[in-house]
């Protein structure tokens, strides 16, 4: 089976086993885990920001990081397509008491006009109090989409000039970065707080961090253990972490050339893709042309031995390298993934 559903599904490496095998660690509670304190430093730095802290999933930094940034009754504004309004259980409503409003976006982003026209009235007795504005980069219902820089700025100088804190889910932030050819701290550090996955293309089985301004990280903190995510000898987790930004952050450029190679691959192959839209390590196929809907084009995909998956879109399916994906599954990819659809229509 040739893997591109989610980079969420790589196994540790051999050399990740080892570090998580050799970790040293301590009460991660009591703050005594010094791998997990060395990863909070280390995740600190590279995303711009004064404090990390270390986390078991991305779904609960993002979390976190809504809820010590806003009092219950306030509004959030994101893209309508966002993981913190579409596959966080309503999160936001449930651990911060956040209304929403979802904003339509271009690629995965939202503007300083969209912002400005969603603000309410700071002054009303009646409306509610915008106060948080969520971004994310790379985006994954738009297909691994990166926002430029300028449009970053744009949106985060609209949010300062409106007094909105600013919150970014970058669990995938590290492909944004590797895509525009910055350092993941030139992004990071526009936003207030930062959420980066470390079980997405860096490879770990788990783990995420929260990042932001050391008083914040306090609050981040107590969110933590309120949530219940406050851990023991989390070290061994950490460890791959720590392997991780060392090991796995510049060679996301393959991953990204990959899906490249792929896109280009399959419009070769008479698919119709916009090749143009792979900015990173996803590739939205669209199943329509064939007169197929996702789920048939899915089930004929993965009998031919190539495993995809669904997206927000209604006819469009993606595929995804990482860590345990090779050039020669691209290849095999380029001449099964046609195959496997235009057997159906000619059924
Ligand atoms: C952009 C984004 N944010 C957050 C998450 C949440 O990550 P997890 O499911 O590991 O909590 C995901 C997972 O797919 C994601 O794509």
């Amino acid at each position: 089976m040739i893997e591109l559903r989610s980079d969420t599904l790589t196994q540790p490496t051999p050399a990740m086993r080892e570090a998580i095998a050799n970790a040293v660690v301590g009460d991660e509670q009591k703050r005594e885990d010094p791998t997990v304190l060395e990863l909070e430093r280390r995740a600190a730095e590279l995303l711009g920001q004064e404090e990390a802290v270390f986390l078991p999933t991305a779904t609960m930094a993002n979390e976190i990081a809504l809820r010590i940034q806003s009092e219950p009754g306030d509004l959030l504004l994101a893209e309508e397509h966002s993981h913190v309004l579409i596959a966080e259980q309503g999160g936001p409503a449930v651990h911060a008491g956040l209304l929403v409003r979802p904003l339509p976006g271009y690629a995965g982003r939202i503007t300083a006009e969209q912002i400005r026209a969603a603000m309410t009235d700071p002054r009303s007795g009646h409306e509610p109090r915008t106060r948080l504005v969520s971004v994310e980069n790379t985006h994954n219902s738009a297909g691994g989409r990166v926002w430029s820089l300028a449009e970053l700025d744009s949106v985060v100088a609209a949010a300062r000039e409106l007094e909105l804190r600013v919150h970014l889910d970058g669990a995938r932030v590290f492909n944004a970065a590797g895509a525009l050819g910055v350092p993941a701290a030139e992004i990071g550090r526009r936003a207030d707080t930062v959420t980066l996955c470390l079980s997405k293309g860096l490879g770990c089985p788990l783990g995420a961090l929260v990042a932001g301004g050391a008083e914040l990280m306090l609050k981040a903190r107590r969110a933590k253990h309120l949530f219940g995510g406050a851990m023991r000898q989390a070290g061994i987790v950490a460890a791959a972490g720590v392997y991780a930004l060392e090991h796995h952050v510049d060679r996301l450029a393959e991953d990204h050339a990959r899906a490249r190679r792929l896109a280009e691959g399959l419009v070769d192959a008479g698919l119709e893709l916009d090749v143009d839209a792979v900015e990173t390590n996803f590739v939205q196929l669209n199943v329509a042309p064939f007169g197929l809907t996702k789920a048939e084009a899915l089930e004929r995909l993965k009998e031919a031995g190539v495993g995809l998956s669904s997206t927000v879109h209604p006819t469009k399916l993606r595929a995804v390298t990482h860590l345990d994906v090779s050039d020669e599954d691209i290849e095999r990819a380029i001449e099964l993934i046609p195959r496997a659809l235009g057997v159906l229509v000619r059924a």
